[in-house]
């Protein structure tokens, strides 16, 4: 693959927190709350687009209507390495046995890779575990790209509009494996933890 030009790297870099869009918060304990729900605290308490990144999580805001013409696209996934790409939809009505899946999604777990998602239409959110192993939920929105990195805990919820259509990225042949917590003596777990774990 011909290395990156100045400008394909400049496109790939993750967005700075500070021009990022992203909503993302502290969830509240309460587990009697259906999970689609924002489960904010009262009050708010946000959690800033810089913890993320300390956390290994990184973000962009693309052009959704224009994915499959998208030079920012092409250069992320040529600078990140993502050759494998297909689209997914989960709603009611696209996915049979929508409420149980659901449920599964939620289980708290983590991958042995990257896991990547771009929200093309729709929303979801994304909760995962801080350096104090507090719930951030990330609510992605049509445009936002995120990686969660190889080995943190986390899960995926749809929320109330039950309807996300997301491309799926993947360095090879893809792997969704979700090794639920917990995991401490996994090697990705580790890896994990020696970039991003709390000193
Ligand atoms: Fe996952």
């Amino acid at each position: 693959m011909a290395p990156l030009t100045r400008s394909e790297q400049a496109l790939a870099e993750a967005q700075a927190p500070e021009e990022s869009t992203l909503d993302s918060w502290y969830m509240n304990n309460d587990d009697a709350q259906d999970q689609r729900s924002q489960r904010r605290k009262t009050p708010n308490e946000p959690a800033a687009i810089a913890k993320l990144r300390e956390l290994g999580v990184l973000s962009w805001k693309l052009d959704a209507d224009n994915h499959e013409n998208d030079p920012k696209l092409e250069a992320i996934r040529k600078a990140r390495g993502y050759s494998y790409q297909d689209i997914i939809t989960v709603s009611p009505d696209k996915l049979p046995g929508y409420e149980d899946k659901l449920k599964i999604f939620f289980e708290e777990h983590i991958h042995t890779d990257e896991e990547i998602r771009y929200v093309l239409e729709g929303s979801g959110f994304f909760d995962v575990r801080d350096a104090q192993d507090k719930w951030i939920r990330v609510d992605c929105q049509k445009g936002d790209m995120i990686v969660l990195p190889e080995g943190i805990y986390h899960r995926f919820t749809l929320d109330e509009g039950n309807y996300i259509k997301a491309m799926r990225l993947f360095v090879g042949e893809p792997v969704w494996t979700a090794l639920p917590r917990p995991q401490e003596s996994h090697k990705s777990r580790d890896n994990y933890l020696q970039h991003f774990g709390a000193s």
